[in-house]
């Protein structure tokens, strides 16, 4: 069993997600909590996976490092993003297996529902249908990483449990316009926008579509969940189970940032998928609900941005 001792290895916990992890960890007592960075540990490479788990010797492995990117990346790279994640998790997930270690969480995304699934997406719905064309390498290695682990759960009884999250944002989020998610990009533009005398903002699309956003320290309350329970099935949804429009969103995001002047929908720009949400009654269901309301969370996501906004500004921001 899991206890506060637990030596857990987070991988990726210099990201978003994993840093997350990290800080609620620690802020909940657990004391021995590992990670590397790619720089010192790349787990593209087999050998030096495995000698890592060797000699760190952890008790559970959180999965929560992958090459990850926007449309753009994943159509002009497919081959990095089906291979290198695919050697991530390979590595990961069987080198954990073959050195003895019983519970592994591996960390997806929504991206691995079929593109035209029924809405709310319901984990059943997995490999039904075919992918959105767009991001179906990065998908396709999730995919993989899933059924390895329902393999490995299943073949030998081990506690190796898949969780799929919906769109994150939060503390150590990415601003950066060229990369980032919808919300990050509204509060950079709207924020900007109100140092410049409140000028107008442009966003793309009809902002009809519906979204849901999870704030990323719930995400990381999803992990502790299924660290210190044994969860009953492979694979959950983790997210909030309601979504709002793009223009909603908008409204939300230029409340909290206090812009007050024009917003300008460009509807010659896609607007993508019409809805995606994502079906959690799994989770509701063994006990786990988030906890911060999108108000709240976009509110502490625009302080830390606020910050931090020297350290953008280096970063060509
Ligand atoms: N952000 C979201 O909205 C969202 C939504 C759904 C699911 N997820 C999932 O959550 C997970 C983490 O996402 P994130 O947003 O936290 O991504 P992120 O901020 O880009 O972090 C990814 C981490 O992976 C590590 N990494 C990548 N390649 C590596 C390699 N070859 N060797 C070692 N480490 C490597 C990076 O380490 P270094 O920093 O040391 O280079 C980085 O810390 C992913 O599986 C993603 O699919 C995220």
């Amino acid at each position: 069993m899991i206890n506060k001792n637990s030596t857990i290895y987070i991988a990726g916990h210099n990201g978003m997600v994993g840093s997350a992890i990290w800080r609620v960890l620690s802020a909940k007592g657990y004391i021995n909590l590992i990670g590397a960075s790619s720089k010192e540990l790349d787990l593209r490479k087999q050998k030096a996976v495995r000698d890592y788990i060797r000699k760190t010797k952890p008790d559970v492995i959180i999965d929560a490092a992958a090459k990850v990117g926007g449309i753009l990346a994943n159509n002009n790279f497919p081959y990095e993003f089906l291979m290198e994640n695919m050697q991530i998790q390979n590595n990961l997930i069987n080198e954990a297996h073959r050195l003895g270690i019983d519970k592994f969480i591996f960390l997806g995304s929504s991206c691995i529902y079929p593109k035209l699934a029924p809405q709310p997406l319901k984990e059943e719905y997995l490999l039904t249908a075919p992918l959105e064309p767009t991001n179906e390498w990065y998908a396709l290695a999730k995919i993989t990483g899933v059924k390895l682990c329902e393999a490995i759960r299943n073949e030998y009884e081990k506690d190796f449990v898949s969780l799929m999250p919906t769109n994150l944002y939060g503390t150590g989020d990415n601003f950066d316009l060229h990369s980032s998610h919808v919300l990050p990009a509204m509060i950079r533009k709207f924020h900007e926008a109100k140092e410049n005398n409140n000028s107008v903002v442009t966003l793309w699309g009809s902002g009809r579509p519906m979204r849901e956003f999870l704030f990323v320290d719930d995400m990381a309350e999803a992990v502790v969940f299924a660290l210190e329970n044994e969860l009953p099935e492979h694979l959950y949804n983790i997210g909030t189970g309601e979504d709002l429009t793009i223009r909603d969103l908008a409204n939300l995001v230029q409340k909290i940032v206090g812009h007050t002047g024009a917003v300008i929908w460009d509807d010659t720009k896609p607007d993508g998928t019409p809805r995606k949400l994502m079906d959690v009654s799994k989770m509701h269901n063994i006990g786990w609900k988030h906890q911060v309301k999108l108000e709240d969370g976009i509110q502490k996501t625009y302080n830390w941005f606020l910050q931090n906004i020297e350290n953008f500004k280096q970063k060509a921001f």
